[in-house]
């Protein structure tokens, strides 16, 4: 299955076999356009993927050892994204799929964080599993019962768990993307150094919330015992409270159902102190637990093939009619696709 997707900043093709073996995955990171501006600018992102999307996925058949007509399949990101870069990879792989006359499957983006945890493992999690979400876009609770069945347990009201690390990265004076900077530097630092605020949520809801954390940073910094503070003291307390409360969200969702494993998947899943809690937390509950490594954590081409491998019919459609979907629903059954 040869995958695409360009449904933010990365330009990624991949070539993975039977949905989980990466034969290539390339991803050509877009980050040095856009750190001047301190955040992605939806044009400019654009412009890239038409330059170096041809380049790519060239470079992932290459490297796979793979000519176009030893592909069995077409796999492309059609939502949810930025509509000006998913348009380039849905168009690019509709061409490809009429010219060979090769099944086309339209692949939602959170579905292939999710199938990250297949590739390149000899054994998958079983089903059901749950899936912390967390990226510089999305924060959610997913549930998986099977391949085409999978339900949004709670997300986030306002920022991307990524998003909090970014900005408060950015309060802190560090470069963008800051999330691996405040990983960083929070390794030097004590976590119980300042309490910020830990978000509950209402009773039943598994909903996450940052807004708060990353204001109560802010105020912090600009105090008078703030402007004293440590920076690495700073980060490792403001990491603490984010891990803090997406376990708090994982362990709710294990108290209420069974799941059979968890996993972490989403840029964020490469945070280490998030990891390290996290292996800790199935150790102690006897869950195993998959996270998938850094590459297949962050955006990247192999995960949207490996999604299509495993949803099959439900997301093949018409190499025709197929458009790019910036909203696209997070349910298969809620998405009117144009499918075969
Ligand atoms: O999944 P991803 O590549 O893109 C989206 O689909 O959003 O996630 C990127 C996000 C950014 O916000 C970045 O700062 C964050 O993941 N991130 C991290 C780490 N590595 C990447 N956040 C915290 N710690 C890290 N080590
Ligand atoms: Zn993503």
């Amino acid at each position: 299955m040869l995958g695409i997707e360009t449904s933010c900043d990365d330009t990624a093709a991949a070539v993975v076999r039977d949905g989980n073996s990466v034969l290539s995955s390339v991803a050509t990171n877009q980050d040095a356009f856009h750190a001047k501006y301190g955040g992605i600018v939806p044009e400019i992102a654009s412009r890239r993927h038409v330059a170096l999307l041809s380049a790519v996925v060239e470079d992932a058949l290459d490297r796979a050892g793979v000519r176009y007509a030893g592909v069995d399949g077409i796999a492309v990101t059609r939502g949810p994204g930025l509509i000006g870069s998913l348009v380039v990879g849905v168009a690019a792989a509709k061409a490809t799929a009429f010219a060979l006359r090769k099944p086309l499957y339209a692949v939602n983006h959170l579905h292939g964080h999710v199938f990250a945890a297949f590739l390149d493992r000899a054994e998958a999690p079983s089903y059901p599993f749950l899936v912390l979400l967390v990226s510089g876009g999305h924060s959610q609770l997913v549930a998986v019962a099977s391949p085409t069945a999978m339900r949004v347990l709670g997300r986030t009201h306002d920022d991307a768990a990524g998003e909090a690390y970014d900005k408060t990265a950015r309060l802190l004076g560090l470069p963008y993307p800051g999330g691996p900077e405040l990983d960083r530097l929070a390794r030097d630092g004590n976590p119980r150094a300042y309490a910020f605020p830990r978000h509950r949520p209402a009773a039943d809801s598994l909903d996450l919330s940052f807004s708060g954390l990353k204001t109560s940073v802010r105020y912090f910094l600009e105090s008078e015992a703030g402007r004293d503070a440590k920076a690495p003291d700073v980060a490792a307390s403001f990491q603490a409270a984010v891990v803090d409360v997406l376990m708090a969200r994982v362990e709710s969702a294990f108290e209420r159902d069974r799941y059979n494993a968890a996993v972490l998947s989403g840029g964020v899943a490469a945070n280490s102190a998030l990891q390290a809690t996290f292996r800790s937390w199935g150790q102690r509950r006897g869950v195993p637990v998959f996270i998938p490594p850094p590459k297949y954590c962050t955006d990247n081409a192999a995960m949207i093939a490996a999604s299509a491998y495993h949803q099959g019919e439900a997301v093949r459609v018409d190499p025709v009619t197929l458009t790019a979907d910036p909203n696209l629903p997070f349910e298969l059954s809620s998405s009117p696709g144009a499918r075969l």
